[in-house]
């Protein structure tokens, strides 16, 4: 399948030139791999969920998931709760740092943890409340900055209420709708709903932007060409991978793409590593019981295990991640299972 040109979407006051973006996950999309995806093409990030109780109380733990990697844009602050004055309040205080081009309420994570309390996907279970929040963030925000919602098709295969919720959210104030193709009860697996997606799309004057199941460049093409959405919404595929940004960019302009070098791997996990250990020392140790270059180093664990699974040395790597190291040794662990080569090739659209 060909690519073609991707049209800039308007969301509320911010114009999305590139309609590509990438989802939001708690633990992975800190600053330093969200500033790598941008520097692929990715057409704009968004910060892990941020607890609205956890910033109207100040806990520095949860301010610094909004902390950005130098002058990362375009971003967007994601924020979760249920309780509308405190989703308010919090909005009220990430509109303030002027650093945000978005606002978005999440309103699909399925964590137990989170939806029990009502919060993520718990919203989708009580529409009322969420177009409560939306109403309230979008006066909070005081037209600085459009609202958007990340949410899901529904809670459960008998519960689907993706047209009711989409419809309450675009009334109270929504600027656009990222709509994850799947029910909150399968969390992250199997098939996503593509004919929804375009049913959503029909039924909406907002941009609704496609997420679930992307694997390849190609997907993002094939997605929006069979449903109509205006753009995608990447999560999974692009751990690991950060030149899947390019790639899309390089489809859209009719050329393939290929697959990066082992040096090229190699300069990406540790410009990756690199700055993790800037962000972590940023935060400092005070706040780090482990420390800023430990803290770092594990925090580069679940990405390693992407970037050098197709490697054949990785299994050594693997066995010894669960050990604290410094950077140096990490480094040196890293370029060892470089070191053995590929076993085989990462996913690409070269041969599509
Ligand atoms: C480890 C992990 C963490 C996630 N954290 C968030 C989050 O903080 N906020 C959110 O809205 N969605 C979160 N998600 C859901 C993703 O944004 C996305 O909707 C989901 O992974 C489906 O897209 P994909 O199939 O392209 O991965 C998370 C998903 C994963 C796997």
């Amino acid at each position: 399948m060909i690519g073609f040109p991707l049209q800039a979407v308007q969301m509320g006051s911010f114009r999305l030139e590139w309609p590509v973006v990438l989802a939001p996950m708690a633990g992975y999309t800190g600053g330093a791999f969200r500033s790598l995806c941008l520097e692929q093409g990715c057409g704009a990030v968004v910060t892990e969920m941020v607890s609205a109780q956890g910033l109207i109380r100040h806990h520095a733990r949860t301010k610094h998931y909004l902390d950005r990697f130098g002058d990362e844009q375009p971003i967007g602050a994601q924020i979760y709760g249920s309780d509308p004055g405190a989703m308010a309040a919090a909005a009220a205080m990430v509109a303030e740092r002027n650093e945000f081009v978005f606002l978005d309420i999440n309103a699909g994570c399925p964590m137990p943890k989170i939806r029990n309390r009502g919060d993520g996907a718990g919203l989708m279970r009580d529409p009322a409340r969420l177009f409560e929040i939306v109403r309230q963030v979008c006066g909070a925000v005081g037209g600085k900055m459009p609202v958007t919602v990340k949410t899901r098709i529904g809670w459960s295969a008998d519960t689907i209420n993706v047209m009711e919720t989409t419809a309450g959210v675009e009334e109270a104030g929504a600027a656009a709708i990222f709509l994850h193709g799947r029910v909150a009860s399968v969390r992250h697996s199997g098939p996503v709903n593509w004919p929804l997606l375009a049913e959503v799309k029909r039924a909406r004057r907002i941009p609704v932007l496609g997420n679930g199941g992307i694997q390849t460049a190609t997907d993002v093409f094939h997605m929006i060409r069979e449903t109509g959405v205006d753009g995608a919404m990447i999560g999974r595929a692009a751990l690991g991978n950060p030149w899947l940004f390019h790639d899309i960019r390089e489809l859209a302009a009719g050329r393939s793409s290929s697959v990066p070098s082992v040096e090229e791997v190699r300069g990406m996990i540790f410009t990756h590593l690199d700055r993790e250990l800037a962000m972590m020392a940023r935060r400092g140790s005070r706040q780090l019981r482990l420390g800023a270059e430990l803290t770092a180093c594990l925090v580069m664990r679940p990405h390693l295990v992407r970037y050098l699974r197709g490697f054949r040395g990785f299994g050594v790597l693997a066995r010894t991640l669960e050990e604290r190291v410094d950077a140096a040794t990490l480094r040196q662990r890293i370029d060892a299972v470089l070191a053995t080569g590929r076993r085989c090739e990462p996913p690409s659209d070269k041969a599509s």
